[in-house]
């Protein structure tokens, strides 16, 4: 944005972030109304707080609909998510509105390809297994055939969405020896290529040639459930499962049965059907990685994500299009 580019407005801010991350839109010369606690503001609250606002921040949990839309009115001119996933937003009305969308992606590329690494090793070496082993006392120390995990070297990383996470993810995963094949609607030769990953058409063959299965597709009507009881069954015993995108992508029923049952060897999950509530099988399991959405949970990519919302709130209130706007 230019200096001569002016603002004006409130922007409405669903959750607390920190003072610093709000600076350029205050020294903007905007309003800047942020809800003050964790908790989600009930849904006539958010619509009342809401009203009037030029702008919205929100982040994955909130529900952007017609109705919130409709309750903020006319003014309002972008909506602002603080996440690179964009299934809580109807997009649709958004544009019917004239109201821009914006959110986060490339910044938090890297820390959610090391987080989902740091799933796929924790549930391949059964770490979760041994820290509870030694947190109980049970360790009796060294032993031949205690707690044997899988060897990545020469494995399939089987990668569903080689968009930029799975390209990551695929290039960290090169590291350790992996062989990787991929799934999308089509194929990306010049993502693939480089990563010698080889492009396989048909969903339920990559999934049955994976020893690691890992997902990157966003969550749309057509991806939930991606992951159900029968394609579970097509990966081998060996296999894991690992999941850092989008919760609903996965039946978390099947899993807990799949698990339970032998049929699969573990699962590293960052994310859940039902945030924050985990589905109560997963929690009895032991062989399961379980974090709490923290895919781009680091200092340096909160507040890189933090200045795309802000600088693409001043760009659309400035009547530009943010080169972080939804299409
Ligand atoms: C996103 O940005 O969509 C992530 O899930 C948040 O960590």
């Amino acid at each position: 944005m230019s200096g001569s580019d002016a603002v004006a407005g409130r922007v409405f801010v669903t959750r607390p972030l920190p003072a610093p991350w709000l600076v350029p839109l205050r020294d903007a010369g905007l309003t800047v109304d942020a809800h003050d606690a964790d908790d989600p503001l009930p849904t006539p609250a958010l619509h009342a707080r809401a009203a009037g606002a030029a702008a919205l921040w929100v982040q994955l949990t909130d529900v952007v609909d017609a109705a919130l839309l409709d309750a903020v009115g006319p003014g309002l001119r972008v909506v602002a998510t603080y996440s690179v996933g964009t299934n809580h937003i109807d997009a649709a009305a958004c544009a019917a509105r004239g109201v821009a969308v914006v959110h986060t992606p490339d910044v938090l590329t890297d820390a959610t390809a090391d987080l989902t690494l740091a799933l796929l090793l924790a549930a391949a070496r059964r770490l979760p297994e041994g820290q509870r082993l030694v947190e109980t006392g049970g360790w009796r120390g060294w032993a031949a055939t205690q707690l044997l995990g899988m060897e990545l070297r020469g494995r399939t990383l089987g990668v569903v969405g080689l968009g930029r996470i799975g390209a990551a993810v695929a290039e960290r995963a090169l590291a350790f020896g992996m062989r990787i094949a991929y799934h999308q609607r089509s194929a990306r030769p010049e993502v693939a290529e480089p990563l010698g990953a080889s492009y396989v058409a048909d969903l339920d063959r990559l999934v049955a040639m994976s020893d690691v299965l890992t997902l990157h597709a966003p969550l749309t009507a057509q991806t939930r459930h991606l992951i159900d009881a029968r394609r579970l069954a097509l990966l081998p015993p060996h296999g894991l499962l690992i999941n850092a995108a989008r919760g609903p992508l996965v039946d978390e029923g099947a899993l807990v049965a799949a698990l339970r049952d032998g049929r699969l060897a573990g699962a590293g999950l960052d994310v859940y059907e039902e945030e924050p509530r985990v589905h109560p099988g997963l929690l009895e399991l032991p062989n399961v990685v379980l974090a709490p959405h923290l895919g781009s949970a680091t200092v340096d990519t909160r507040r890189a994500m933090a200045d795309l919302c802000s600088s693409g709130i001043l760009a659309a209130l400035a009547g530009a299009r943010p080169p972080n706007a939804l299409a």
